[in-house]
């Protein structure tokens, strides 16, 4: 089979799964208001018996939610192909996602370090996917660091020989968590592969299709024990020439 024709049964395929999930999202959204009715009933419970079937209720309630985030986490790694491309300034980008985690990092002990050049170039993004994208290595780190750490993010502008202007951006997100072994390292990037109770496994994948839908690519290395280091490297915008 060529490439082409590949290509074009995955899209069909993604197409048709895409249709069912959100069908399937529908029913579970008439569930979950069914469940949610029910809990009211039994807000007020007469009866050991009641107190039971409020329990349960509830955590069915969890579980419809569950797989409404299962649903959703699906729909969005499904429909990664229509980018709503602008130019961005890396650097920015990049601080504006330190802030929003930093926060988050706090509570959990983590240190996050950033060498961001002033003069990265720009590139063309998709700013609500990159961000998702950028997020899901993030949260990838936090998880992977239960007893806190640190998460270095390094950015630098790459050129093909010393005379051109920059052709890439790089962009370095390493972590000092508890890395993988190389039977986890090999799969990470596999749809709905994951080591975690909760994990949707769709989260690299997603992040991998977004970086390739903008041109770049996405590689990773890791040390069972140490930590783990993506690289994403995204094509530079040509700047244009001075106006003379
Ligand atoms: N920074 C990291 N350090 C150690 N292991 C990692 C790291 N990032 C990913 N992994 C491994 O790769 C697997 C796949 O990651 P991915 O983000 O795709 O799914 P997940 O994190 O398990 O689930 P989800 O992202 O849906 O919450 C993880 O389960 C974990 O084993
Ligand atoms: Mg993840």
């Amino acid at each position: 089979m060529d490439v082409v024709t590949m290509k074009d049964q995955y899209a069909e395929l993604a197409e048709l799964a895409g249709g069912f999930i959100h069908d399937l999202k529908n029913h579970l959204s008439t569930l979950g208001l069914n469940l949610q009715l029910l809990a009211e009933d039994f807000q007020q419970p007469q009866s050991q018996r009641e107190r039971r079937a409020l329990t349960r209720v509830h955590k069915l309630q969890a579980q419809c939610q569950q797989l409404v985030d299962m649903a959703n986490d699906f729909l969005r790694f499904a429909r990664i192909k229509d980018l709503a491309l602008a130019p961005a300034d890396m650097g920015r980008v990049l601080e504006e996602m330190i802030d929003f985690f930093a926060p988050q990092a706090q509570k959990r002990n983590i240190e996050i370090r950033s060498y961001i050049p002033a003069d990265l170039p720009r590139v063309s993004l998709d700013l609500e996917l990159f961000r998702l994208a950028l997020l899901n290595l993030m949260l990838n780190a936090e998880q992977a660091m239960p007893e806190g750490g640190e998460i270095t993010m390094q950015a630098m502008a790459e050129s093909r020989n010393r005379e051109d202007d920059a052709s890439a951006v790089v962009l370095h997100l390493i972590d000092t968590g508890k890395g993988m072994s190389p039977e986890v390292l090999a799969r990470v990037f596999e749809a709905f592969y994951s080591t975690k109770e909760d994990g949707s496994g769709l989260g690299l994948p997603t992040t991998k299709r977004i970086v390739e839908a903008h041109g770049g690519s996405i590689c990773v290395e890791s040390a069972e024990g140490h930590g783990t280091k993506f690289t994403i490297r995204l094509p530079a915008l040509a700047e244009a020439p001075a106006a003379v």
